[in-house]
């Protein structure tokens, strides 16, 4: 017998050896992910390294979110040390499958995202990504495709499910995730120009910006029209009402965090109540358009109408 123990080690080694992938070897097997594959290996090898040498979950960008992003970005002020923040984004500590991150209602998730720049939540807590098969709120009736939604509202969807690797799981998504911005940054990619002007004319950009864990709800344009508002009718001291009973300072209102029927203080200190019905979201009566914009200090709600603060 003893004459055949060194057979066998070899055989046991060469096994594990034959078994051990890591990130790095799932790019390097998947067609759709070489353009990814080729920018870690050649431009960036030190970034694949500690890649490859972490656990979780990571969602990787597929060859056409890679060109889009990079026909997105301008070579000549891309700072290199944003792609460690994105990295950082796109991989989640804890290992989730698909199935895990398509349940009814969604999943707020966090990822390894913790520079200051793009994270102002609870100290040294990192920033999140929401994962949802049932639309932006989770709440869609039926199971749709499993979307990643991120910064400024980035929507990327899951292609390629549940690859694993020795250390977790990878997903094939179909955008790069958008690393989240403050709410001004966040409101201007939008579009959301007349909140933007509440925020800048009532001096509240501080609270909105810099508040650790806000929740806001920003009408769109075409809601603060259809409303009739304008700032320049009303006192400087309705604007400010009026914005901060679009606020909520505390634990983030992530569609999963906020329940139904219940009352939530505004920054004005009047209440919101929320309603999830048919589908939708709803603070008061006014339905939420797009849910779960992740922002540095929280989340952003883009509403389809206006909240009338109590009173005014
Ligand atoms: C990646 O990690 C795996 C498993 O830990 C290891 O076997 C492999 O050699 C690593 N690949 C690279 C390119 O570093």
């Amino acid at each position: 017998m003893t004459f055949l123990l060194p057979y066998l080690c070899i055989l046991l080694l060469s096994a594990s050896h034959a078994l051990a992938i890591g990130i790095a070897e799932i790019l390097a097997q998947t067609p759709e992910l070489s353009a990814l594959n080729t920018v870690l290996t050649s431009e960036h090898p030190e970034f694949l390294v500690t890649l490859n040498s972490t656990t979780g979950t990571f969602f990787a960008p597929s060859d056409d979110a890679m060109s889009a992003f990079m026909s997105s970005i301008d070579p000549d002020t891309f700072n290199p040390d944003v792609i460690k923040d994105l990295i950082a984004y796109h991989l989640l500590p804890g290992t989730f499958t698909a199935k895990d991150l398509s349940v009814v209602g969604g999943v707020v998730a966090e990822t390894s995202l913790t520079n200051a720049e793009y994270v102002n939540l609870d100290p040294g807590k990192p920033n999140v990504v929401f994962a949802s098969a049932y639309g932006a709120a989770g709440l869609d009736s039926v199971e749709g495709p499993l979307k990643v939604y991120s910064g400024a509202g980035e929507a990327a969807a899951v292609t390629k499910p549940d690859l694993a690797y020795d250390g977790g799981l990878v997903h094939v998504v179909d955008h790069v995730l958008n690393l989240p911005q403050s709410g001004t940054k966040t409101a201007e990619l939008l579009s959301l120009k007349i909140a933007s002007e509440f925020v800048q004319q009532t001096g509240l950009t501080e609270t909105f910006d810099g508040t650790a864990k806000l929740t806001s709800f920003a009408p769109s344009d075409e809601a603060f029209k259809a409303a009739g508002i304008d700032l320049s009718a009303i006192t400087p001291e309705q604007a400010t009402a009026a914005l901060q009973y679009h606020l909520i300072s505390g634990d983030v209102g992530y569609s999963t965090v906020l329940d139904d029927g219940k009352e939530y203080q505004t920054l004005l200190g009047a209440p919101v109540t929320i309603h999830k019905k048919d589908g939708q979201l709803f603070v008061n009566d006014v339905p939420v358009q797009q849910a779960n914009v992740i922002t540095k200090n929280g989340v952003a709600h883009i509403l389809a109408g206006v909240l009338a603060p109590p009173g005014l």
